[in-house]
């Protein structure tokens, strides 16, 4: 059976670009069909400046939401990173397979080293491993597939890299992973700024819908979306970024292809408002399930409990193999 691993990281609320570009395709297809691990991988919230009692809070609602979202414990297993050492015990021997050219050639490694940079702090050493503690997710699960956002990809490219590395130097020991995206809406734009993604740890607030936005926030936020100066309502994700976005989350939330779906438009203000309710229809079921499950924290903690015995059943062997085959004098 294919072997699915994903995660999200807790370092701020989760989005509608988690959502649309990840979190859906999870509980609606991977689950049903594969044996899949999904994560709240806490460890790499510990890469940027943190408050330790807001990562415990925001890895809590995470885990939460991957459920809200109908994640089903039953289908797949759903787990804290931190509750499984194997990961952090692989992403070392991966320290030794990856340069540190190739972790300084990573695009989110450049933008959020600036960012830290220009905010007048220094750059942990994490920040420029984070991609090993990564593939260290994904190669201690034998995983072939990795549904991610497409911003995810280069991370993907790289844990590939390490595991054909690895092999070829000390032996067939990793399944080489890929990774697999949905077909609309694997880059959800910021609604103020349809140039940047929308991302969780940004602070542009008015353009970035989360999961637990009330109705009248949502339709707020989309009817103040910025769009462009063009005439018309036309999908062009070049020249009319903003209208894209807005017509890839319609395709997305309400079904159909976001260039049909311009067709039957004539202005911003009609797209706006079918997206704004497309969008409240889409997150009221994650909405009303998180709510119930905010409700019974036991049942939450014991999902998470079950879910880090089971990963870590299936991650040592992995792992131990890897330890061998570097060199390791076994314990
Ligand atoms: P994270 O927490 O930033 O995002 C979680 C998932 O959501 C996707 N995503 C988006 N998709 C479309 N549009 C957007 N605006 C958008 N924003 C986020 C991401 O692509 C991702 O799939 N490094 C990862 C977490 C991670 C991981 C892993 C993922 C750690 N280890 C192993 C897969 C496998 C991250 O920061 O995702």
């Amino acid at each position: 059976m294919t072997r699915v691993f994903s995660g999200v990281k807790p370092t701020g609320h989760l989005t509608l670009g988690n959502y649309l570009g990840a979190m859906r395709q999870w509980a609606e297809e991977d689950q049903h069909r594969s044996d899949a691990l999904f994560c709240v991988v806490d460890l790499h919230a510990l890469t940027v400046d943190h408050d330790p009692a807001r990562v415990r809070r925001l890895s809590r609602q995470a885990a939460t939401l991957l459920l809200a979202s109908g994640l089903d414990p039953e289908r797949c297993t759903v787990f804290v990173q931190s509750h499984v050492d194997e990961h952090a015990r692989l992403s070392y021997l991966l320290e030794c397979v990856a340069t540190d050219g190739e972790m300084r050639r990573m695009i989110q490694y450049k933008e959020k080293s600036v960012r830290e940079r220009e905010r007048g702090g220094s750059v942990r050493l994490s920040l420029l491993t984070y991609p090993a503690l990564m593939a260290a997710d994904i190669l201690a699960y034998g995983t072939d597939e990795v549904p991610v956002g497409e911003d995810q990809t280069q991370h993907v490219e790289l844990a590939r890299d390490l595991a054909v590395r690895f092999n070829h130097r000390y032996g067939h020991t990793f399944t080489v992973p890929r990774a697999t995206r949905p077909k609309v809406a694997a880059r959800v734009m910021n609604l103020q700024d349809p140039a940047s993604k929308m991302g969780k740890s940004d602070d542009t607030g008015p353009g970035i819908v989360y999961l637990l936005d009330e109705p009248d926030t949502v339709r707020r936020k989309v009817m103040r979306a910025v769009t462009d100066g063009g005439r018309g309502v036309v999908y062009d994700r070049a020249e009319r970024p903003g209208v894209a976005n807005l017509l890839e989350i319609l395709a997305a939330c309400a079904g159909g292809d976001p260039e049909a779906l311009a067709g039957g438009y004539d202005s911003y203000g009609a797209l706006k408002k079918d997206t704004a309710e497309a969008v409240i229809e889409a997150l009221r079921p994650v909405r009303e399930r998180h709510q119930a499950l905010c409700a019974d924290p036991a049942y939450v903690d014991g999902v998470l409990r079950t879910g880090a015995e089971r990963a870590r059943g299936m991650a040592r062997p992995w792992v131990d193999a890897a330890y061998r085959a570097i060199g390791l004098l076994p314990a």
